[in-house]
């Protein structure tokens, strides 16, 4: 069943369904003739999801197809994560992975225990990520973990015998924020689906940052990487002398896409047609805030079809006067991180026969 579009669906206008300003992209374009692959999902069935490294395209595509189903019909009102109980596990601050994971636990009725923060742990009392993992495994059926540490996700898998799903781990990975990146991306442009793009749709992608210590970015650019066929170029922007560091760096040239590092955001900006930004760098046990020089207003050059996705928080770097353009992709990038996390519940705690397997165009 589609979802009603004046209640809580897509807009025949392309209006965002919760008033949002900024671009949305229908999410039926996403399967338009394009019937999902239950049998690659099912490979996700009982499984941890710990770094972009672990997907390779026709995964991530079917998990976002399978998002823009959820996100444009009822399917999920039939209850499917009835009777499973999820932790989220947050050491540290998030307003949207950790809300956007209990809203989609609560919306397909699973339950929810949370830790909002360490200090409400033993950890505060010196108790170890391992020994947590240990008693996780009495107490639900899939962990979500953030942490400040990278080894964060080793530590507390140790003795976890449940799946377990990285929220952020450090400088690490943020692996289902990538999902929820190119989410969006694919969503806004469909065409990057193929392995066969025309020169003309080719994306040109600039990143404003450090992918080697931002880790949104850092998953983004190897998510990217999966879709290399629809890019043409990336332009890091970054104010460092070595912003990818030694593995990115072996991964970009090994994707033989052209690619270049520059700190003059004025060389690149015009010829953008995707604008990946963070404003949060990790440097050990601090943050470092995105040079002013490298800040996006009305001002801007921009391509008048480029758009900008931010996984937010924003500080500075991303003026709000951009929110009421269509170069505004993060807030649909926000609002169909929910879709993708329900995607990846379902699938890892195998509830594809709680659905309406009528309404679900299945690939035969
Ligand atoms: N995108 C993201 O990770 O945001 P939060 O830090 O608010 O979870």
């Amino acid at each position: 069943m589609v979802k009603d579009k004046e209640k809580s669906g897509v807009h025949e206008n392309g209006e965002s369904p919760i008033g949002s300003e900024g671009l949305y992209p229908d999410p039926e374009l996403l399967l338009h003739k394009d019937p999902i692959d239950l049998a690659i999902l099912k490979k996700l069935v009982g499984k941890s999801i710990i770094s972009v490294d672990q997907f390779d395209r026709e995964m991530v595509l079917e998990i976002c197809k399978f998002a823009a189903l959820l996100e444009a019909t009822e399917i999920a009102s039939s209850h499917p994560l009835d009777g499973k109980l999820i932790i989220t596990a947050f050491f540290e601050a998030s307003t949207r992975t950790r809300l956007s994971f209990e809203s989609a636990v609560l919306r397909l009725d699973g339950k929810i225990i949370s830790i909002p923060t360490g200090k409400s742990t033993g950890v505060a009392k010196g108790e170890s990520l391992a020994d947590i993992g240990e008693m996780f495994n009495a107490y639900g059926d899939l962990v979500v973990i953030r942490h400040t540490e990278t080894n964060s996700v080793e530590e507390i898998s140790r003795n976890l015998r449940l799946p377990l799903i990285n929220a952020g781990n450090g400088s690490g990975q943020h692996p289902t924020q990538a999902l929820a990146d190119w989410f969006a991306i694919l969503k806004w442009k469909p065409k990057l689906k193929a392995t066969e793009v025309d020169a003309k749709d080719k994306i040109h992608l600039g990143i404003l940052g450090t992918p080697g210590s931002m880790r949104a970015v850092n998953s983004f650019l190897r998510m990217s990487l999966i879709f290399k066929d629809g890019i043409h170029s990336i332009s890091i922007i970054s104010e460092m002398a070595d912003p990818l560091g030694p593995e990115l760096q072996k991964m970009l040239e090994e994707s033989e896409i052209e690619f270049k590092v520059t700190n003059d955001i004025n060389t690149v900006l015009s010829d953008l047609d995707v604008i990946y930004m963070n404003s949060i760098a990790f440097l050990g046990d601090s943050y470092k805030t995105l040079d002013s020089r490298f800040k996006l207003d009305s001002n801007s050059n921009l391509k008048k079809d480029a758009v900008v996705l931010h996984p937010l928080a924003r500080l500075d770097e991303l003026d709000p006067a951009l929110d009421g353009t269509d170069h505004n992709l993060y807030f649909t990038q926000a609002h169909g991180a929910v879709f993708i996390r329900q995607a990846l519940m379902i699938s890892i705690l195998d509830r594809f026969d709680r659905l309406p397997e009528k309404e679900i165009p299945l690939k035969k």
